[in-house]
């Protein structure tokens, strides 16, 4: 497919045979049929020993029951969100020359994309992205970095930065409910990765046929996701049998725990299982800024509680749960594609 195709089909009938999901894993809920079920939680006052306590119990719940919530009150300042936003919807409205000078493809670390699929997946996700691997400093590569619209690149570094201080204020807040030294999730990643995908979804002619992003659960420590008032991020907590659309809150962030913050809690936080569906009537963005452990950080349960198991057998590296996850991935895509 060239590379100019995804946004210029978004006026198109049809859909391209690549992008049709298989019946069951269509959307079952409209983009816009919002649900209040996910917790909005302000973090005014998060400092004081009085209302620490309050928002903790909020937060806790919403990751037992979960795995996601938002939160208001968090101290990013709306205009850096909104200076943010306004360069990235710049970019995406480029013609495909200029985004494609980024093209990440061929194991290239970030840049621009112009279709994705999850690893293992044969059927095409409907999106844009524009990947920026921004923690650890060090590892930056400024080459993959859009340098158009000017001042994205140092925008994109403050946002990354703020980001990175209000998701270790997260984990300490889980750590202190675990019962541990508020440090022990920050310090369990190590060298903390960070990784910011800036998503664009175009308008999908066929939209019940496909998906923006496949379901699937993050990897990581924990996600914070901010999305314009479109809709179409839809979470589940029954397996798949029942799904909700998050309900768009201005200038909130939408805060998901990953397969590693599952297993550090030792199953008693949810990692998300979410999805993003499409839709024929407008574009939609969003920001995803991943938390990761380093490669090497080790995954195992930091507390099991009484009369719990182990949700794990042995202790692995991130990147050994990482491959077993796409592996695991690749397998099911294989068997499905045998059954047909
Ligand atoms: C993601 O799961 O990475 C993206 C979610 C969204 O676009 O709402
Ligand atoms: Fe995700």
């Amino acid at each position: 497919m060239s590379p100019s195709t995804l946004t210029a089909l978004a006026d198109e009938t049809t859909l391209p045979t690549s992008f049709i999901r298989d019946e069951e894993e269509r959307p079952k809920v409209a983009y816009n049929k919002f649900s209040d079920e996910i917790s909005v939680i302000s973090l005014k006052g998060i400092d004081e020993s009085g209302t620490r306590g309050e928002i903790c119990e909020k937060i806790v719940k919403a990751c037992e029951d979960w795995g996601i919530f938002q939160v208001v009150d968090h101290g990013v300042d709306a205009e850096l969100i909104s200076q943010m936003t306004k360069f990235a919807k710049e970019f995406f409205a480029f013609p495909s020359e200029e985004k494609v000078r980024f093209d990440m493809s061929g194991g290239k670390k970030g840049g621009f994309i112009v279709s994705s699929h999850l690893q293992g997946e044969v059927v095409q996700d409907w999106r844009e992205i524009v990947t920026y691997f921004s923690y650890p400093i060090r590892a930056r590569d400024y080459s993959r970095w859009p340098n158009k619209p000017q001042g994205w690149i140092a925008i994109t570094e403050k946002y990354s930065e703020k980001l990175m201080e209000l998701a270790c204020k997260l984990l300490e807040i889980l750590s202190e409910a675990m019962g541990l030294e508020k440090e022990a999730l920050t310090k369990a990643c190590v060298d903390m990765d960070q990784k910011v995908v800036v998503n664009f979804y175009p308008k999908c002619p066929q939209p019940d046929l496909t998906l923006g992003l496949k379901r699937h659960t993050d990897p990581g420590t924990i996600t914070l996701l901010l999305q314009d008032q479109v809709g179409g991020l839809q979470a589940t907590k029954d397996n798949g049998k029942t799904w909700i659309t998050v309900q768009p809150v201005e200038g909130a962030f939408v805060v998901n725990l990953g397969d590693h913050g599952q297993y550090l809690s030792n199953g008693r936080f949810k990692n998300a299982d979410h999805q993003v569906v499409v839709n024929s009537n407008s574009s939609r963005l969003s920001i995803a800024t991943f938390q990761n452990p380093a490669p090497e950080a080790i995954v195992y349960p930091l507390k099991i509680r009484e009369g719990e198991k182990a949700v794990m057998d042995e202790p692995i590296t991130f990147a050994e749960m990482y491959r077993r996850k796409m592996s695991k991935d690749l397998e099911l895509a294989r068997l499905k594609k045998l059954a047909k």
